[in-house]
């Protein structure tokens, strides 16, 4: 997992008038599935107009997937994504092209995702290119200048090839591209996390000025929370293919409900070294379990330390609680529920307060390591 940022300010608390702009990107039980693996299973989501909405988990939890069937990179199996209110689940060639304009995508990688043999400047003019504008080569040189000097870069990086820059140049590379068709959606999926440590923060800054001074939606795929702060408005946690909670920054921050996404906070680095030291971490014990054969019930069981009967039988669903929709049985109408922090035996991860923990007494620990 990556370093907190160490520049710039995180993100101020999502203005009231972002939950009231209209809805950009709308998902709706969406479901992606390779063959046996159910990768994406029954995802419903919005974004709006300015809003950027951090989507985290660990590691093949289905992030990626979401992202691709959002860009159109994979056709999902059911459910729909509507783009300002436009079906665009199934679309044909001419549709496609016009959705490219759309929704753009930075990747994790830049050196894999920029072509090695094209100059930086057909890089970034390539948007334009497959859009069919009709740009006098003066034209095209000055939109070119203009997106390499908005993500940081001089006007003569044009004439460069990728493998000549570093990999954070690289990345406002991707940046710039993602940018030219000046879409009203921007995936950016692990936009830090290939990049050397010491110029994350500063990439992190650039999308969060971007995403100020320009006012895309955004859907940020981390599985580092900590960079969450300084990006995103909203928090969408996943676990094994399905949403678990979702609620602004603040209200996950301070009341995460669901116990992995309890478990997600208190394993993320804490920017305190003293916080740090004093924090026992609770540990998800074994791995994620296969997309191809989910836990029956609360798909969490087989980790959750909280879990009890009734989790393995009966799926929970998402439901509105307090200013977050959480799916767990144990989570109470008014918000209160588990805390498997003081379950564990653990301490308060730092930053963060939970709601007293009334775990129910029918609770069960299930003795593994939490
Ligand atoms: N093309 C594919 N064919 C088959 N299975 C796939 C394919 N792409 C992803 N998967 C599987 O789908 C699940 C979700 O993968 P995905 O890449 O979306 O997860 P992720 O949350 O982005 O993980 P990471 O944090 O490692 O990037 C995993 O079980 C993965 O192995
Ligand atoms: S308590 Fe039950 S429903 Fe809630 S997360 Fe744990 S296993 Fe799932
Ligand atoms: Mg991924």
């Amino acid at each position: 997992m990556s370093t907190v940022p160490t520049q710039g300010a995180p993100r101020p608390d999502a203005p009231e008038q972002v939950h009231d702009q209209p809805v950009v990107l709308e998902l709706e039980d969406l479901a992606m599935h390779y063959g046996p693996v159910r990768a994406v299973d029954g995802v419903s989501l919005q974004i709006r107009r300015g809003q950027v909405t951090a989507l985290v988990g660990e590691s093949g939890s289905g992030k990626s997937t979401v992202g691709r069937c959002i860009v159109r990179l994979v056709e999902p199996t059911a459910g729909a994504v509507r783009l300002a209110g436009a079906d665009v689940t199934h679309l044909s060639r001419g549709q496609m092209r016009q959705h490219r304009r759309d929704v753009s995508i930075v990747f994790q990688d830049p050196a894999g995702s920029l072509d090695p043999r094209m100059l930086v400047g057909d890089v970034i003019a390539e948007p334009l290119r497959l859009q069919g504008s009709r740009l006098s080569r003066q034209e095209r040189s000055q939109r070119v200048s203009d997106g390499l000097r908005r993500v940081g870069l001089r006007p003569e990086v044009a004439k460069r090839y990728p493998h000549e820059l570093s990999g954070g140049q690289r990345q406002r590379v991707s940046i710039a591209r993602a940018l030219m068709s000046e879409p009203t959606l921007l995936v950016a999926d692990e936009p830090t996390s290939a990049l050397d440590v010491s110029v994350q923060a500063s990439v992190l800054n650039l999308l969060a000025d971007l995403q100020r001074d320009i006012g895309f939606a955004c859907l940020f795929i981390t599985h580092d929370l900590s960079a969450v702060e300084y990006l995103a408005d909203d928090i969408a946690v996943m676990y094994l293919g399905q949403l678990v909670e979702q609620g602004t920054r603040e209200e996950i921050f301070a009341h995460p409900r669901h116990p992995y996404t309890q478990a997600l906070l208190a394993a993320a680095p804490v920017a305190d070294p003293a916080k740090q030291r004093a924090r026992t971490p609770v540990l998800l014990g074994d791995d994620l379990p296969s997309a191809m054969d989910p836990p029956s019930g609360c798909r969490f069981h087989t980790r959750c330390p909280v879990a009890v009967p009734r989790c393995a039988e009966e799926v929970p669903t998402l439901r509105k609680v307090g200013g977050a929709t959480v799916a767990c049985h144990l989570v109470e109408d008014d918000g209160t529920g588990p805390d498997i922090r003081s379950a564990a035996g653990t301490v308060e991860a730092a930053g963060t307060a939970a709601p007293a923990a009334t775990a129910p007494e029918t609770a069960t620990t299930t003795g593994r390591p939490a």
